[in-house]
C-alpha cells in the first residue's frame, strides 16, 4: 500500500508566502475526511534545555504566523514564556504529506483569546475553568467534582473566560514540506527567512 499513496508534487509560487501551501493542504485533508485535520505536535524547550512534545490543534494561521490555545500555567506555557523557540509538526497520514514549522511563540492578545472562547461550546468553555493543566490531581474524581461546581457556579450565566487560559501566536521562520511520492522519491521543499524576505531549497528525502 505504501507504495502507492502519493502526497503529489510540490511547487511553490511564492516563497513570501510560506504557509499558503499549509492552508492548502490542510484544507485538502479536511475534504478528505482526514480525523483532526488540524493536529500538530508542539516542541518546547524546558528550563534545562530538553525538548518537550504533545499535540494541540491549531486554531489561528494568517500571514506568517499560526496559533493554538492553551492553559498559561500548564507546563508548555511556562516553557514557552522562559523560552520561546518552538516547532511544530502536522502529519496527515492519508494524505502521505508533512507540514514543520519552526519559530518564536509569544502570547495572544486576550481580545483574540476571547473572541475565540465565546465561540466555543458551553461544556468547553466550562472544561478550561475545570482543568488546571499539567498540575498534580489527587484523585481520579477530581476533575468531574470541578466541572460540576463550574456547571452550578455559571448556572444561567455566560461563561466566563478564565484569568488562566489563554493562546500562543508562533511566527514561523522556517517552514517545510514533505510529500510522499511513489518509488520513495519523496519531495522536500524548505522555505527560510532571510531578512526581509523567504527563500526556497529542495532537499534529498
Ligand atoms: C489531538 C490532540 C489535540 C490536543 N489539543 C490541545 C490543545 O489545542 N491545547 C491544549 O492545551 N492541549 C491539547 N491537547 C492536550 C495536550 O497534548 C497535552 O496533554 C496538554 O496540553 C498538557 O501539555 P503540557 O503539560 O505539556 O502543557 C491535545 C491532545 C491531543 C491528543
Amino acid at each position: 500500500m505504501g507504495d502507492y499513496r502519493d502526497g503529489g508534487e510540490i511547487s511553490i509560487e511564492d516563497p513570501g508566502k510560506p504557509l499558503s501551501l499549509l492552508v492548502k493542504w490542510i484544507n485538502e485533508a479536511k475534504e478528505s475526511g482526514v480525523v483532526e485535520p488540524n493536529a500538530m505536535s508542539l516542541a518546547t524547550v524546558d528550563s534545562s534545555g530538553a525538548p518537550r512534545g504533545r499535540m494541540v490543534l491549531l486554531k489561528f494561521l494568517e500571514g506568517e504566523e499560526i496559533g493554538f490555545f492553551t492553559n498559561l500555567e500548564s507546563d508548555k506555557a511556562v516553557e514557552i514564556l522562559d523560552c520561546g523557540s518552538v516547532a511544530a509538526t502536522m502529519w496527515w497520514p492519508q494524505m502521505e504529506r508533512q507540514g514543520r514549522m519552526e519559530g518564536t511563540a509569544y502570547q495572544m492578545d486576550r481580545s483574540q483569546v476571547q473572541d475565540y472562547h465565546l465561540s466555543r461550546a458551553r461544556n468547553s468553555r466550562i472544561a478550561a475553568w475545570a482543568s488546571d493543566q499539567s498540575s498534580q490531581m489527587e484523585s481520579k474524581d477530581d476533575l468531574s467534582r470541578r466541572f460540576a461546581e463550574f456547571e452550578s457556579k455559571f448556572d444561567g450565566e455566560e461563561v466566563p473566560l478564565p484569568p488562566y487560559w489563554g493562546g500562543f501566536r508562533i511566527t514561523v521562520n522556517r517552514v517545510e514540506y514533505w510529500s510522499g511520492r511513489p518509488n520513495r522519491l519523496h519531495e522536500r521543499i524548505a522555505l527560510e527567512r532571510d531578512g526581509d524576505s523567504w527563500s526556497q531549497r529542495r532537499l534529498y528525502p
